[in-house]
């Protein structure tokens, strides 16, 4: 048993959370939730990074303070990590004082090892990552790497922090302790970076309202990357002093403590500074360093890094309200070979979900289930079995999944899983048990059997426990394994009780009809006769091409808004949500798909009048051809139409 400290990256709130954020996240809970199955005690943070230049332009632009705007997204971070099951320990803000008091801690000691000066410092910065870019890292119209939008030169006096001792040190680390870095190409593209040569930091900022004053440095405020990075020793107490607020004692047992594994789980676009930048403050500081720093690869949509600033957001919230965050946990865990890119999309989601979950553990779950309480009575059997080849593919499953659990290979983990089910599946086909059910009743063959694959099921649901925290304790109670274990020793063979009552089988992981859920999120909750439009995160910022949200009115003409009189409508077969409508367009008439049929009757809409974008391109929905698009306020995500205040002739235009 020993101490893990595992963290997430802090969140930047300027950007409402999407499925990047998300993903780090739940990697970490299960990292998490693993540790302490496996017997560790286990302290997990995660937070959000709220000073900084970003920061207070985003919320400038809405018209709020700094803090209001931290407040409100700090405020959907919680909700979302409870909806989602995340069982981190702590949370921290970079506005609270005892992260303040960390920062100021780290700076004094960086201070006292001679590691500050102060110099001009000019250059290509990028304000959305905050950070300044040398020439040969901008394409050439200087645009920033990870953010692909234009670098500003900045000049002014800066704290630098001399990074260039710390090349030796650092490449040193590298080679003594390969693991400090994960996936070992990151660690080799740290290596390189590094052996081409360090320059001294800027840590400051002159002029910057919304951050931490620099100590003993007046006019100067401290670097966002400086400040955030310390909270992963601040949220520990670091800097606290003995004995306020419970003082460092997580510190001394978490970080400082030689014994302790310290894990930080991030994005590969935050590599270099975790792998260069934290470790150099640290040796600086004489503080202990990290043990591994684990950067994964990019979810993308059509190729691009899923961002913000791509504006290709993919909100899992649609998702994991229609099938479940543990749904969602299961996908992004299992379709990403961790540390490489993976690509999002609605309809690998569904799949993944309905080979693995409804066809595989659902179905494998209702089909012994049934057969047991028909054989037994309504209980698991009665007489378990000791040596059968599901057994065997279970000890190398569980041997498989162990290595690859703890090698952060969570597909691999998954994976090993799947086959253990597909073995008793298979194992299922061949002994036949419904035929020698009816020949033999519940012999004690039959029971064997059937007991072989649900024990297969309860070490695969065991398994499953740290991925999907909510469903595979449902799927133990379904096979009348119980509660569920304390420790990972439960995936050893031989656990499901005998003659244990075992309830009705109902359906854990319904299938998905995905022909009718492609169409339905297709469509927006709206209207639908556009091109397929890529879910947003919400109202997170402006969303269009110009810098500050705001357009041309002629480009607000270029959208032809017509008013329209239906004059027919009626259900698309097969979804729930779209309705098919004839509209009358001044002497034109046009067919129209929206997404509103959970809404309105399609009876009660003929003879009303709507508003339509009559120049849209034709888009087809579960093979129906839209030929504009009906506009409707979206209220939670319901539409509700809208119509002008009085009858208008067919055709007249709205502007
Ligand atoms: N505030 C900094 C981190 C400071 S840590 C001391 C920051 N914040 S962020 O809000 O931009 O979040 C970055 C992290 O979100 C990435 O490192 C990664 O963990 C996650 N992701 C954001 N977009 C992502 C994808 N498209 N795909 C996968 N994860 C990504 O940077």
């Amino acid at each position: 048993m020993s101490d893990v400290y595992v963290t997430t990256p802090i969140y930047y709130v300027n950007d409402l959370p999407h499925v990047g954020h998300v993903y780090t996240t739940l990697v970490a809970d299960t990292v998490a939730r693993q540790r302490r199955l496996a017997g560790d005690e286990v302290y997990f943070l995660t937070g959000t990074d709220e000073h900084g230049q970003n920061i207070e332009r985003a919320a400038r632009e809405r018209g709020v303070a700094p803090i209001e705007l931290a407040d409100r997204v700090v405020g959907r971070y919680h909700e979302l990590w409870a909806e989602h099951g995340v069982s981190h320990d702590d949370f921290i803000r970079t506005t609270e004082a005892r992260h303040r008091a960390g920062v100021e801690e780290m700076i004094r000691r960086i201070e006292a090892a001679g590691d500050f000066y102060a110099a001009a410092h000019e250059g290509w910065y990028c304000p959305a990552c905050e950070t300044f870019y040398t020439e040969k890292e901008l394409d050439a119209d200087r645009r920033c790497p990870v953010h692909e939008t234009p670098t500003e030169w900045k000049s002014e006096e800066n704290v630098f922090f001399r990074l260039s001792r710390y090349q030796e040190p650092l490449l040193e680390l590298y080679e003594r302790r390969p693991e400090v870095v994960r996936p070992e190409t990151r660690l080799n593209e740290v290596r390189a970076f590094v052996a081409g040569g360090l320059k001294d930091l800027s840590v400051s900022r002159a002029g910057l309202e919304w951050g931490i004053p620099f100590p003993g440095r007046p006019g100067q405020t401290v670097y966002v990357w400086l400040d955030a990075l310390t909270n992963y020793v601040s949220a520990l107490g670091f800097g606290s002093g003995d004995d306020a607020d419970g003082g460092d004692a997580l510190y001394r047992r978490f970080w400082a403590a030689e014994s302790a594994t310290r894990v930080h789980l991030i994005g590969k676009d935050i590599l270099r500074f975790h792998a260069v930048y934290w470790p150099a403050f640290l040796l600086s500081a004489g503080l202990p360093l990290p043990t591994t720093v684990w950067a994964h690869g990019w979810w993308l949509r059509d190729r691009r890094k899923v961002s913000k600033s791509s504006r290709n957001l993919v909100d899992p919230e649609p998702l994991a309200r229609r099938f479940g965050t543990d749904a969602v946990r299961y996908f992004l865990l299992r379709d990403m070979v961790f540390g490489q890119d993976a690509s999002f999309s609605d309809e690998a989601f569904v799949d993944r979900y309905n080979a693995d979950l409804a066809n595989g553990l659902g179905n494998t779950v209702s089909r012994v289930v049934t057969l047991s309480r028909k054989a037994f009575d309504g209980r698991t059997p009665p007489e378990p079995c000791d040596d059968n080849p599901v057994m065997r593919a279970a000890a190398e499953c569980v041997a498989e999944y162990r290595e690859a659990m703890d090698g952060f290979a969570f597909q691999r983990a998954i994976a090993a899983l799947s086959r253990l089910l597909d073995a008793a599946n298979q194992y299922l086909v061949e002994r036949e048990p419904w035929k020698r059910i009816k020949e033999e009743g519940g012999s004690a063959g039959v029971s064997r059997v059937l007991w072989n694959c649900l024990e297969a099921v309860r070490i695969v649901a065991v398994g499953l426990l740290p991925v999907m925290p909510k469903t595979a304790p449902r799927v133990l109670a379904a096979i009348g394994a119980g509660e569920p274990p304390a420790g990972l020793g439960a995936m050893a063979w031989g656990g499901l009780p005998k003659g244990a009552p075992l309830p009705e089988p109902e359906p854990i992981f319904p299938r998905i009809d995905k022909d009718e859920y492609l169409a339905d999120a297709a469509a927006p909750a709206v209207a639908a006769g556009s091109a397929a439009p890529t879910e947003t995160a919400g109202d997170a910022g402006p969303t269009d091409d110009s810098e500050d949200g705001m357009i041309d009115i002629d480009k607000f003409f270029e959208t032809e808004l017509k008013v329209a009189t239906v004059t027919a409508a009626e259900r698309v077969p097969k979804s729930s949500k779209l309705l098919r409508l004839e509209v009358d367009l001044g002497g034109e008439r046009r067919q129209l798909v929206a997404g509103i049929a959970k809404e309105y009757e399609p009876d009660a809409l003929v003879g009303r009048q709507v508003v339509v974008v009559a120049n849209l391109r034709p888009a087809t929905l579960m093979g129906v051809e839209s030929q504009g698009m009906v506009l409707a306020a979206s209220v939670d995500g319901a539409p509700v139409l809208l119509h002008p205040e009085r009858p208008v002739p067919p055709g007249t235009r709205v502007r």
